[in-house]
């Protein structure tokens, strides 16, 4: 194994170490003695100077021609695609991501620069007539200013990209704090931007803890913006904070994903849907299934070829191509979802499948939980309604499809839906009545595509759409509306009416 390396903060072009010297190691999930790198454990001090060194190149930064901006997000697609696979590793075992799935997890950067990019030469505005003679009326967007990008551990190479790349095509500079779980991924994308010559200040790169380093950030009066993925808790902290000063921020948070299940459905498809959702990434996506709302007339037949499947998955060292599922993140995360099953053999409910941390020797150095079923479940459980973050699916019947929507529906989130039927009708009244911002129809609840909005209803957000569709560009720019006279003399909006 190679030796570990000592990564340092970016902060106006510069590689430094944290004002107070301080470190933290990160450890692989899947082998605690394993080092995957040392980071910067940060303090205020750096951050202040990440955001006054992002404020001075933004004065620079936002004259830069739009199309000339997205040439350096161009070259930093190019050099992703070269460098998937080295990525894809390091990511696997920064955070315990299966290979294939970090494969995908850089494949989505790659898809968000390319295609961002191509808004250097779009950032579209429109033009309308006035309602006064020789006048012209015009709208074009702004850049916000220097942004503050919070983000999370579960897609750390696709997650930074969503925000960094509009944020940069638009006009904006950034400081980046990445998850203190997953800030490697992260680092590798900023190095990148040092590597395509970006201009020093344009990126910021910081790590360490929430309190440290995304609260002084959060707070920071030059921040104009933040952008936050994680937890609903964290999230709501965040926008009490930026309430203060009326900061725009946008907030991508929690899920509680429901999968239907219609007596029409394929069920083959459909058992194949659910153990993606369910189990990929070991639940730990915002997006993943965390129910699954069966109709009573083929619910034990889908429970029966579920848990048959699920039993068959392998769990293991993320870097082994052969495995299905690697480990929880962190031993925090491992306790999280040991507490939910827990409550849930609490409130009555059994697992049909898993439900025990695997101690076996090949398990024993890192967080691994199996694949866990809980049947016959209640909708008002507390295991059917809070956010796990786990392996861990609930299976609750319903009686058709009135009774799968509600009980769907009955949720404080409100990100990603799912139904499966062969019927059109049923398609169609599903595709208009779950209320999330993502609804999938024969197709799991995971599988978003870069050029489409991402985001949701209730807790899961607060109504912006990034991951990184052209709603992105509503999330980092302002509009201005630009009005130019040419009559040579005082004409007035709504009174010279005649
Ligand atoms: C998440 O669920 O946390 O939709 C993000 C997907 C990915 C992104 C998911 N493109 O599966």
């Amino acid at each position: 194994m190679a030796e570990a390396k000592t990564y340092r903060n970016f902060i106006d072009g510069e590689w430094i170490e944290s004002s107070s010297g301080s470190v933290y190691g990160h450890h692989s999930p899947a082998d605690r003695g394993d080092l995957v790198g040392t980071f910067q454990d940060s303090q205020t001090a750096d951050v202040e100077a990440a955001v006054e060194a992002a404020a001075r190149a933004f004065r620079r930064w936002r004259l830069v021609p739009a199309p000339k901006r997205a040439e350096y997000l161009f070259r930093m697609a190019e050099i992703l695609v070269r460098r998937k696979e080295e990525y894809a590793r390091e990511m696997a075992r920064e955070m315990g991501k299966p290979l294939r799935e970090a494969r995908g997890d850089v494949q989505e950067a790659i898809d968000v620069c390319y295609y961002i990019a191509g808004e250097g030469r779009r950032l579209c505005g429109y033009t309308t007539p006035s309602e006064l003679p020789n006048k012209a009326c015009y709208t074009t967007r702004m850049p916000v200013g220097v942004c503050a990008l919070i983000t999370p551990w579960n897609f750390p190479m696709a997650i930074p990209s969503w925000k960094l790349i509009p944020a940069l095509v638009c006009g904006n500079t950034v400081v980046i704090k990445p998850a203190t779980d997953a800030p490697l991924s992260a680092y590798h994308l900023v190095k990148i931007g040092q590597e395509v010559g970006l201009p020093g200040g344009v990126i910021n790169y910081v790590t360490g803890g929430g309190e440290p380093v995304g609260g002084p950030l959060v707070r920071h009066a030059k921040t104009a913006l933040v952008s936050f993925t994680g937890s609903s808790e964290t999230g709501r902290r965040v926008s009490v904070a930026c309430a203060e000063s009326f900061k725009r921020v946008s907030l991508e948070m929690g899920g509680k994903n429901a999968l239907i299940v219609m007596d029409d459905a394929r069920l083959d498809l459909a058992v194949d849907g659910a153990l993606w959702g369910a189990f990929a990434t070991a639940g730990q996506r915002c997006t993943a299934t965390s129910r699954i709302i069966v109709h009573k007339k083929v619910h034990d037949e889908f429970v029966h070829r579920l848990v048959e499947r699920a039993a068959a998955l392998k769990v293991g060292d993320p870097l082994d191509e052969s495995i299905d599922v690697g480990p929880l993140v962190s031993d925090a995360q491992l306790k999280r979802v040991m507490d939910y099953v827990q409550i849930g053999r609490d409130e009555g409910a059994e697992p049909r499948l898993g439900g025990v941390r695997l101690t076996k020797a090949e398990y024993g150095r890192g967080w691994f939980f199996p694949p866990t079923i809980f049947t016959s479940v209640d909708p008002k459980m507390r295991i059917a309604r809070e956010e796990i973050f786990g392996p861990v699916v609930c299976v609750i019947p319903a009686d058709g499809l009135e009774d799968a929507l509600s009980i769907a529906n009955d949720s404080l989130y409100g990100l990603s839906s799912s139904i499966y039927t062969q019927d059109v009708n049923r398609a169609f009244v599903a595709a208009r009545d779950l209320e999330t911002g993502i609804t999938y129809v024969n197709s799991s609840t995971i599988g978003a595509e870069t050029h489409l909005p991402f985001g949701g209803t209730r807790r899961t957000g607060n109504g912006h759409r990034e991951g990184a569709a052209v709603t992105a560009l509503e999330i980092f720019t302002e509009w201005k509306t630009v009005y130019i006279d040419y009559s040579g003399r005082l004409q007035k909006a709504q009174i010279d009416n005649n």
